[in-house]
């Protein structure tokens, strides 16, 4: 079936598409964005550092103006880190719900900051529930802060972040958020879900190359961070006081990356902006699953726990199908797709985000068929342990 949308400009120099999970294809105005040269402490950057800060506000739906944004040099792991060691107190508690290999990098990243801390382990990928959060804060009224993943791309799932907040504040704690990569493709107002920081990165939804990261914060907890990180350079509180006096990066700021993303914010509000991307995405999801079950592929999760940016398929039992040949024939068509990170069964992922619409996604599932045929591999079924290992995700 075809639509009447038209198709988006393919990669500027022919190079596969990214179905992974950031970085990821980004537009040819974004890449060409890069190729001027910008003063750090020129008025010009300047007006480009604020546009973003106010642009990436503007998604968080923050009508009382209680939330700032302080973009973070580095990748988005140096973005949680800043995030935990600036707002988690020196002797502070933390709650990690952890169901994935993005929550357990928090906790490794607790046990770096010696802060203390206690997980719910949910294994790859079994969503952690309100309920259960409740009752650890009851049992352990030392914990003062839990930290979520909202989109735990190991796996694909989309956790119930509201869920978890109304269970947070119901006992008077306080959340944290990695949104890294559904931010700016998955609502996340903070009139519906209360949270006091949440960060992401700028190779994620919005679509711009890897540089750095940033964390959105309420004001006041902004302010009561100063002077608690563990560290000079990720010391939230320091960037935010530097840039909302001088109206610049405390160190070397990543310019010609800023100077994209700013166009990839453009792009992102042009198109409709959370709900446009979050609708392209959404797309794109659902003409691969559908495709790829077609072929007899299966999803790990059940339709309501997958979400529009990364979905997790079973590798086939056909003993002629194999992974690393799959990737590579699947490359030579144009695609690069992502391994798995299960460790129950064979896995591989595809994800929906960045520059591709329906009509990537539809050459992803032809390009899978051919694949298929070429490896000699009859049908996409997965083992029966892949399904049974499904069926603990109750509906
Ligand atoms: C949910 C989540 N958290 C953290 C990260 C780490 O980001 P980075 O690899 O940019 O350090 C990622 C990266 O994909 C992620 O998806």
């Amino acid at each position: 079936m075809t639509t009447g949308t038209p198709p988006l400009a393919s990669p500027l120099l022919g190079e596969p598409y990214l179905l992974t999970p950031g970085p990821l294809t980004t537009s040819a105005n974004v890449k060409r964005a890069m190729l001027k040269d910008w003063g750090s402490w020129d008025e010009e950057f300047r007006a480009l550092t604020r546009e973003m800060r106010t642009s990436l506000l503007a998604l968080t739906g923050d009508e009382n103006d209680v939330l700032d944004c302080v973009p973070m040099q580095g990748s988005g792991s140096f973005s949680v880190e800043a995030m935990l060691g600036s707002f988690v107190p020196r002797d502070g508690k933390v709650l990690v719900l952890s169901n994935g290999a993005y929550g357990q990098r928090i906790a490794q990243t607790l046990e770096y900051l010696s802060r203390d801390h206690t997980v719910i382990d949910k294994g790859d990928y079994m969503p952690p529930r309100g309920e259960e959060v409740t009752e650890a804060l009851i049992a352990d009224p030392s914990i003062s802060h839990v930290v979520i993943v909202h989109c735990e791309t190991s796996s694909g799932i989309l956790n119930p972040v509201k869920e978890i907040s109304d269970a947070v504040y119901a006992q008077g704690r306080k959340l944290l958020v990695d949104s890294m990569s559904a931010f700016g493709a998955v609502p996340l107002d903070i009139k519906d879900v209360r949270y006091e920081a949440m960060v992401s990165s700028a190779n994620k939804c919005i679509e711009g190359v890897p540089g750095f990261g940033f964390i959105i914060a309420r004001k006041d907890e902004l302010e009561a961070a100063k002077g608690r990180s563990h560290s000079l350079c990720l010391d939230v509180h320091a960037q935010w006081a530097h840039m909302n006096k001088t109206g610049q990066w405390r160190f070397t700021p990543p310019t010609h990356v800023v100077v994209a993303f700013v166009e990839a914010l453009r792009a992102h509000l042009a198109e409709g902006g959370v709900a446009g991307r979050g609708a392209r995405y959404t797309k794109n999801r659902d003409v691969v699953v559908e495709g790829l079950r077609d072929l007899g592929f299966e999803t790990l999760l059940k339709d309501r726990w997958l979400s529009p940016i990364i979905v997790t398929f079973f590798c086939p039992e056909d003993p002629k199908f194999n992974f690393d040949q799959f990737y590579d024939l699947m490359k030579a068509k144009g695609f690069i797709i992502y391994p798995g990170k299960l460790t129950v069964v064979a896995s591989f992922r595809i994800g929906c985000i960045g520059q591709m619409d329906e009509h990537v996604m539809r050459g992803v599932v032809n390009a899978a068929k051919e694949t298929l045929s070429e490896m000699g591999v009859a049908t996409a079924t997965p083992p029966k342990k892949a399904l049974i290992e499904r069926a603990k995700l109750a509906a």
